[in-house]
Formats: structure tokens, sequence, C-alpha cells
């Protein structure tokens, strides 16, 4: 079988080691299966050319099986209005990833700030557009008239497919679906949200959907992340939420996520929830945790199930012996050493 060929994106930070650690741990999963194309799209090579990437970025990284992304953003040397919408949110967009698969569960030995430690939740959020579509625009700059707006754009088609999405996740997993709104005060864009949802569960009558307003629905993954399964969410909402799901899974350090375009007619993008992580990058001591997970989702994405199952439990392995499980304690090399070794 031919080699799968991934664009790797390091990007900024902590995304440099962590994507080095996946590759190196995705590449002995396969037996050498794995082609990687390494882009140097960063802060640095904006302040060098003036761009995130080349004008013909889309283009090049079309061809490839997977993307697989470290961290965009260093807000010292760019903005991270300028670094983001050049670079992450285009791919999201232009590829159609409009499933954010973002997985929340304890790894063995990892203990988590919560005394409940069974819960399995999976976050589905919207990736294209909502909070996040980028129109708006502000007038009489400086002045104290000054009106800045953010339009959150929802479309029908948008809004079907991600909720259609977490219909079908929530069957094959326990039958049960969170959608998170906010229609007691967002009058237009959630009761459209929540119209849909009741349009859909008629079709998908062996799924129990409940709408849960997003501030709760914050109280329940804290108090009773156990009684959550699947949660589907809009792009903002989906991103505050993940951030607290990967406080509750132990910290940002163990958070994976997949940007998934269902119908495959582009590649789809694995990155960790978290971003560069500007106050530890030079200490070498970023958990890889998270990138390797997301790693093990692309392969599970490839059809590599049975490697990425590989990847699953030699990381289970490690963190059930105590290594990478109290963030700053163990290096960065040295989690990643530990995977490699349990992966034999
Ligand atoms: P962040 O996720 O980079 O960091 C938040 C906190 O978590 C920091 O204290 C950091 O040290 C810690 N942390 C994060 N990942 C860790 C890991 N693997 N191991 C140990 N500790 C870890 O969030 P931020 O500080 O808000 O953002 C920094 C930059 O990254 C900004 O430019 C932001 O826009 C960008 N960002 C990018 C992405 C992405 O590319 N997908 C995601 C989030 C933030
Ligand atoms: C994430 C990040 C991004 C997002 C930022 C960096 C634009 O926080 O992937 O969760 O909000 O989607
Ligand atoms: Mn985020």
């Amino acid at each position: 079988t031919r080699p799968h060929r991934i664009a790797l994106i390091p990007g900024d930070g902590i995304g440099v080691p962590v994507t080095e650690a996946a590759v190196a741990v995705a590449e002995k999963a396969l037996g050498g299966r794995l082609e990687t194309v390494r882009f140097p799209w960063s802060c640095d090579h904006y302040l060098e050319t003036g761009a995130m990437m080349p004008a013909d970025g889309i283009e090049t990284l079309r061809g490839f099986d997977a993307i697989l992304l470290g961290a965009v953003g260093w807000p010292a040397k760019v903005p991270d209005a300028v670094s983001l919408h050049g670079l992450l949110l285009p791919i999201r967009k232009e590829f159609a990833q409009y499933a954010n698969m973002r997985p929340h569960r304890l790894l063995p030995g990892v203990e988590g700030p919560l005394r409940k430690a069974e819960f399995g939740i999976l976050c589905i959020r919207e990736n294209t557009e909502g909070e996040y579509s980028g129109a708006g625009g502000r007038v009489h700059r400086g002045t104290p008239g000054e009106v800045a707006v953010e339009t959150a754009i929802f479309t029908r088609l948008g809004v079907e497919r991600i909720l259609r999405f977490g219909f079908e996740q929530a069957r094959r997993r326990s039958g049960r679906l969170a959608s998170v709104t906010k229609s007691n005060a967002q009058r237009h864009s959630m009761v459209f949200w929540d119209e849909v949802t009741r349009e859909l569960a008629a079709e998908y009558p062996d799924v129990a959907v409940t709408p849960y307003h997003v501030d709760a629905i914050c109280a329940r993954m804290v108090m009773a992340p156990e009684t959550l399964d699947v949660v589907v969410a809009s792009n903002l909402f989906g991103d505050i939420l993940t951030d607290l799901g990967a406080a509750i899974q132990g910290g940002l350090g163990f958070a994976a996520s997949a940007n998934i375009n269902p119908g495959r007619e582009a590649p789809s993008m694995f990155e960790p929830v978290h971003g560069s992580a500007p106050d530890i990058a030079d200490l070498g001591i970023a958990n890889p945790i998270a990138a390797i997970w997301s790693a093990a989702m692309m392969l599970e994405h490839l059809g590599e199930a049975e490697a990425a199952a590989r990847v699953m439990a030699a990381v289970g392995a490690v963190t059930a012996r105590g290594i990478g499980t109290v963030p700053g304690q163990d290096r960065t090399d040295a989690i990643t050493a530990a995977v490699l070794a349990a992966l034999d």
C-alpha cells in the first residue's frame, strides 16, 4: 500500500515540538508508511514574506491526504486576528472542514480537577461559519460614536449539516445528543438552530436530543460531566466549551482535535486544541499528548484504525505510569520517547 501523504504545518511556539513528536509516533505506528512535506507557514514566515501562507497555499494543500498542524499565533510579533485569519481559519473554511471533533475524557493515570472521573464527552463544533464568519466592520474610528459590528452568520446548509453530523455521532454512541444554544438571548441565530434541531429530531427517533443553554452546560460539564455524551455547538460556543473540556480532562496538553470534511472532497486537518503557548515555548516542557492523540485521529481518518488504536494504547500505557500526567513535570522529549518505546 502506498504511503499516506501528509502536509505538516508546525506553525508557531510549541506547535513545532509537539508536531515533531506526533509525526514520529505516527510514522512508527505505520511502520514508516507516512510521507510528510513540511510547510514553514507561521508568524516568522509572515514577517519575512508579508503573508502567513503563499497565495496558492490552499491549492498546494489540496493534494494531500491530510494536514497535521501544530499551532498558529504569536501575538507579540503579529496580531492574532491577522495570523489566524491568514492561515488556520481559511484552511478550515476553504476545505469545508465543518465538523470539528474534540473528545474529552481522562487518560489512565490522569486525575483532572474534578472528583468525578467517569465521563466521555465528544464535542462537535461547527467549524466554518457562525460567530467566525468574519463579517462586520467598524465606523467612526477613534470617536465617541465608534461602533464595531461582528455579524454571526448561520446558514441552513451550515446548521443542518453540523446538526446532522451530531445526530449521526450520537446514534453511533449512546444515543444522547446535547445541543448547545443561547436562544433565550439570541433570538435569530439560536432560535433558528433550535428549529433545525427539532426538524432533524423527527428523522432520528432513536436519538434523545436535549437543548442546553451554553451557560448552563458550562456548569454541567463541571458538576455532572457524566450526564453528557455527544455535544454539538456553534463555532464560538464550541471553542469555549472545548477549552473547558480540556480543563476537566487534565489540561490543554491532553485535548485533541480533528477538523473533518465528512464528504472527503478535501483534506481534513488534525491539530491539538491548544495554541502556541508563548509562556512555555522555550522551556521544552510542552505536553505532546494532545498532538499525538490528534495524530491518532488522523490515522483513524486515513483508514488506519489499527495503528490509531496502538497509538492510543501506547499513550495510555505511558500516562498510566504517571509520565506526562502533571503539567511541567516531564519534558516533551521524555514523554515522546516513552510513547515511542511503548509502541514496541
Ligand atoms: P494556549 O493554548 O497557547 O495556552 C494557554 C495555556 O495553556 C498556557 O498557559 C500554556 O502554557 C498552556 N498550554 C497550552 N498547551 C500546552 C501543552 N501542550 N502543554 C503544556 N501547557 C500547555 O492559549 P493562548 O495563550 O490563548 O494562545 C497563544 C497563541 O496561540 C495565540 O496566538 C492564540 O491565538 C494561538 N492559538 C492558536 C490555536 C491554534 O492554532 N489552533 C489554538 C489556540 C490558540
Ligand atoms: C482553537 C483556537 C482557534 C479557534 C483560534 C486560534 C482562532 O482557539 O482551535 O480552538 O478559536 O478556533
Ligand atoms: Mn480554542
